[in-house]
């Protein structure tokens, strides 16, 4: 039979005739340099590996689809948003959805203790939306001035390249608004059993504004309908022994048999504005919105459904952003929000390149046609300016041919008046109450691998840092305190005559009971 395989060619278009050998003076060499087939293909390998993210390396994809029901809860979805994507019913909104670990290196094992990053794009009508959030639904720090220094305490050590509890925990000591994501990742919780059972949140608070430029506070969550599973420590090791792509592989094997995994999506609402009557502040993201007082609306479902053909072409270089909002859907003043917009496509533009987004992943779906009036740069791949339009590259033009602006909508203006300065907000000293109600929510299990995996941490922390450490977790629950102290062998009376920190409110609590639903676990947290 004849073989009907097609040919190998060079980049050029070149039939390669031998690549098994190189072109050498004789059998023995030595090896010249107009070897045109040796030296594309080795300084292509030579350029093969892009930066890594400098967070969330290690990360597995995949593509779906999103289906939006039409309504917020019970009510059409038109009230609170004019984004098509969340309006229209009957539309498969084209998806692509990156899952990853955030502080392991891009072949980091899967089984790390670690928030899992939610990054999601959705390529909709009107141009694509990212979600980049995270499974855990609140984030260790409030100010975006922050992110590197708790990333380079979380990263490795500079000198010895080992990731150290020690630096984790001197970070934190220092931050009692960790204290609640703190517990939520020494849990099993912070280490869930794959991608596919575990819940995601956008963390930041946006705002939804419909046709008439009313603007409503909300946040954003994925529930899996797969439900939610997490591992212990000892469970994770067993697995982390034989495999450390654990993950990556269960994403790809059930989407391959057609198990696609599905989430729905949900969104809590309040009323733009300070919000003053609540004890939290809305745009912190270290807090969660109580669920009687803000309960889940679901809005729309997520299918993944399709594997990527190509890891690198479209994980690797995929890039999303929390810049990359539809109309309807826009920012609010979350600190963090703010800070993390820049960074995204800052890195991004030094990762893949400045024309990342002519990458077929990252660009709007076929259906939205792309016509800005930039040119150039390293890898140009398209011309936004094929058509008539290709001499003019500016804008505004007296000819026919140029770009136009889009007609305006009712745009959403939100009255600003302050002092421009540095400040932390009244609304954030109460750094404890969700933390506590966290510890008392777990199940029996969940609690005693929480007090383990941190006892077995504070072991490696010098005195100062156990003994702030144990402080937090007494003012967040006295038995959390407690037990973690016991167990590691700290002197908690010690701990309990620390003044407050340098800086910060002396530690209070409130005292309303709250609901919260984690998994199918739906929770009322008595008050204390
Ligand atoms: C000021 C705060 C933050 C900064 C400066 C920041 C910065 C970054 C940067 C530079 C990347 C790498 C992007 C890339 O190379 O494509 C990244 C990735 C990511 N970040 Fe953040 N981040 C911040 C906070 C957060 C928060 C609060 C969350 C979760 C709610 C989050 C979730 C993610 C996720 C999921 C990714 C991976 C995206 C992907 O899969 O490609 N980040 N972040």
């Amino acid at each position: 039979m004849s073989d009907q395989r097609p040919i190998l060619t060079t980049r050029q278009g070149h039939p390669v005739r031998d690549n098994q050998s190189l072109r050498t003076v004789g059998e023995r060499g030595p090896a010249t340099l107009e070897n045109y087939q040796f030296i594309e293909k080795i300084t292509h390998f030579d350029r093969e590996r892009i930066p890594e993210r400098v967070v969330h390396a290690r990360g597995a994809g995949a593509h779906g689809y999103f289906e939006a029901y039409g309504k917020i809860g019970d009510e059409p979805a038109s009230k609170y948003t004019r984004a098509r994507v969340l309006n229209e019913t009957g539309v498969k909104t084209p998806m692509f959805v990156r899952f990853s670990t955030v502080a392991g290196a891009k072949e980091s094992p899967e089984t790390e203790r670690d928030p899992r990053g939610f990054a999601v794009k959705f390529k909709t009508v009107d141009g694509n939306w990212d979600l980049v959030g995270n499974n855990l639904k609140v984030f260790f720090i409030r100010d975006a001035i922050k992110f590197p220094d708790m990333i380079h305490a979380f990263k490795p050590d500079p000198v010895t390249n080992r990731q150290e509890a020690w630096r984790f925990f001197d970070f934190v000591a220092q931050h009692p608004e960790a204290i609640h994501m703190v517990t939520w990742l020494k849990s099993p919780w912070g280490i869930p059993a794959n991608y596919r059972e575990m819940e995601g949140s956008g963390v930041n608070t946006y705002k939804l504004v419909n046709d008439q430029g009313v603007a409503h506070l909300c946040k954003f969550h994925w529930i899996p309908k797969q439900g939610v599973r997490n591992l212990t420590s000892a469970q994770a090791s067993e697995i982390q022994a034989k495999d450390v792509g654990h993950a990556t592989r269960d994403l790809y094997d059930n989407i391959s048999a057609g198990n696609f995994p599905e989430w729905e999506f949900a969104v809590q609402i309040m009323p733009d504005g300070p919000n003053d009557h609540l004890s939290f502040d809305p745009l912190d993201d270290t807090k969660r919105w109580p669920e009687d007082q803000f309960p889940l609306l679901k809005c729309g479902r997520m299918v993944l459904d399709r594997v990527p053909d190509n890891f690198f072409a479209e994980v690797e270089q995929s890039a999303f952003g929390t810049g990359v909002l539809v109309d309807g859907i826009d920012f609010s003043d979350d600190k963090m929000l703010q800070g993390r917009t820049l960074s995204y496509s800052d890195t991004q533009r030094y990762r893949v390149g400045p024309n990342y987004l002519q990458l077929p992943i990252n660009a709007p779906q076929p259906g939205v046609k792309v016509y800005s009036n930039q040119r150039d740069g390293q890898m140009t791949y398209g011309v936004d300016g094929t058509g008539p339009n290709r001499h003019i590259n500016y804008e505004p033009s007296t000819l026919a041919e140029g770009l136009r602006e889009a007609p305006k909508t009712t745009e959403y203006h939100q009255p600003v008046e302050g002092k421009l300065g540095r400040f932390q907000t009244s609304r954030t000293e109460d750094d404890y109450t969700q933390a506590g109600n966290r510890y008392r929510s777990f199940e029996d299990w969940e609690r005693e691998d929480l007090i383990a995996n941190l006892v077995g941490d504070m072991k490696q922390c010098p005195e100062p840092i156990q003994l702030r450490m144990v402080w937090h977790f007494w003012h967040a629950d006295e038995d959390y305190g407690r037990r973690v102290a016991e167990g590691a062998g700290i002197d908690l009376e010690k701990a309990k005559a620390l003044p407050p920190l340098p800086g910060r409110a002396a530690p209070h609590k409130r005292l309303e009971a709250e609901t919260y639903t984690d998994g199918t676990r739906a929770h009322k947290v008595a008050a204390e």
